[in-house]
């Protein structure tokens, strides 16, 4: 019985730190945003962060916010609506919510 007790959490904690994002997406997240994205927010997401969002900043529990702001544009950044499909947008937030695959 003690035994059941303990394996529950450690069980859980397993499942949390087993990555959200499936590998592959990242990679592919990571050449899309080379694409379309790194002109403006540079580099593997390196910028001064002044004018440019800085994405390694982004709150990674929020990807609705993500998926709107790519979606239909914000400030000085474009929609990408007619550029991207819903797919290719779902493979830049695993990128770019974890952290480029640092944070998975
Ligand atoms: C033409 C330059 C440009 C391009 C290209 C660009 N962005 Fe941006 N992005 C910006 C600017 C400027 C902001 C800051 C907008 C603001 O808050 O006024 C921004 C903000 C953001 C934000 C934060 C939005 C929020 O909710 O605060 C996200 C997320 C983002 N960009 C993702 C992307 C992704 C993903 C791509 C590629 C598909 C991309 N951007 C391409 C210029 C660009």
């Amino acid at each position: 019985m003690a035994g059941l007790l303990l394996a529950l959490p450690v069980a859980g904690l397993a499942q949390a730190t087993a990555g959200k994002f499936e590998p592959a997406q990242i990679e592919a997240g990571r050449a899309q945003f080379h694409r379309t994205c790194a002109q403006c927010h540079g580099r593997n997401m390196i910028n001064a962060g002044t004018t440019v969002y800085d994405l390694r900043k982004f709150p990674v529990d929020q990807p609705e916010r993500f998926q709107h702001s790519v979606t239909n544009g914000k400030g000085n950044m474009p929609s990408f609506k007619e550029a991207l499909t819903p797919e290719q947008i779902a493979v830049l937030w695993a990128y770019i919510g974890s952290r480029g695959g640092k944070e998975n």
